[in-house]
């Protein structure tokens, strides 16, 4: 594999899921795989999970690491090109990408939607970049449109507690008093919508996904009707998509919150989220302290889904 994306890039997913638990019962087998090669890790957002358990998985594979925090003691980077650099910005993007790729083996990238222009957020514009001039494999620590290596997390963690061959699972729009990406959701619904699971999308009106995202999911807008018989319960906010209101927050209703009487409506399911989560207004305490909450092992999960992909760029360098 050269670059990771996407659900696409891993190829078979049946495959990638085996070597993910082949991977989970020891994670130090591939050791030698990383000896004297070096992983880069760009963020341009903020991250807890990402940032310990990406760097975790590439200690696994012997590799060395290096992190950057663009905002935080690089030069300030100009992203567009043609722009006349007599503002606070030093230095452009387009030296800055081949020079990180001057230093490392792999290249991983955090850079969320900036919600001002919806063709380059969704054409993905600074993760192409990163793709076309750094000379090396690069992956999505989350970019404008997808966050992948949780996607894969997601549906490690649903393998490993699903009950039944097909289980329902319904993601959910919840509240969030800020404009987040639609990054998440995109993506759990492309993973999703990549395996035979039956999946329900539920949100209030305006709300609507990229349908090239939603692809055959069922949408629902009554949040207790989707909720009904559910064995997984995904929640996430997103801000709208739809145009005029993209990257806009156009309703705040805490009626969505998901609580112990939606629970109850459903399969006895467990609860998912990618974290960070804000508690009562995504969800409530009592729920996402329940023993159906799986959180933890869910954020546990991004350092198998990380080596697993770090694990297969690795072996397309030899
Ligand atoms: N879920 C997730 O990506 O968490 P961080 O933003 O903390 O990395």
């Amino acid at each position: 594999m050269r670059n990771f994306t996407c659900v696409q890039d891993l190829g078979d997913l049946k495959q990638a899921l085996r070597e993910a638990f082949e991977i989970k019962k020891d994670r130090f087998q591939f050791t030698e795989l990383g000896k004297n090669k070096t992983l880069l890790m760009v963020f341009f957002n903020s991250s807890l999970r990402t940032r310990l358990s990406t760097q975790k998985a590439a200690m696994n594979l012997g590799m060395n690491t290096i992190v950057l925090d663009v905002n935080q003691g690089a030069w300030k980077l100009e992203t567009e090109r043609g722009v006349i650099m007599d503002g606070d910005k030093s230095e452009h993007l387009l030296e800055a990408i081949p020079v990180m790729g001057c230093y490392c083996d792999v290249i991983g990238v955090r850079s969320f939607a900036r919600f001002e222009s919806k063709e380059d957020d969704y054409t993905e514009k600074i993760l192409n970049q990163f793709i076309q001039y750094s000379g090396r494999p690069v992956f999505s620590m989350e970019a404008a449109t997808r966050h992948p290596l949780q996607s894969f997390a997601d549906l490690i963690t649903i393998e490993e507690y699903k009950k039944t061959e097909r289980p329902k699972v319904v993601m959910t729009w919840a509240p969030h008093p800020k404009a987040l990406p639609q990054a998440v959701p995109n993506s759990f619904a492309e993973w999703m919508n990549a395996t035979d699971y039956e999946f329900v999308i539920t949100h209030p009106e305006g709300y609507e996904l990229d349908p090239k995202f939603v692809g055959h999911a069922k949408v629902e807008y009554d949040q207790k009707k989707a909720l009904e018989g559910a064995d997984f319960v995904y929640a996430k906010n997103w801000a709208a998509y739809k145009d005029p209101n993209y990257g806009k927050v156009i309703n705040m209703d805490r009626s969505w919150t998901v609580d112990t009487e939606k629970m109850a409506l459903t399969n006895n399911a467990y609860f998912m989220h990618c974290l960070p989560v804000r508690r009562n207004m995504i969800v409530t305490d009592d729920v996402i302290e329940s023993p159906q909450s799986i959180v933890i092992p869910e954020a546990a999960n991004r350092e198998i889904s990380a080596q697993t992909v770090l694990k297969k760029i690795l072996e397309g360098l030899r």
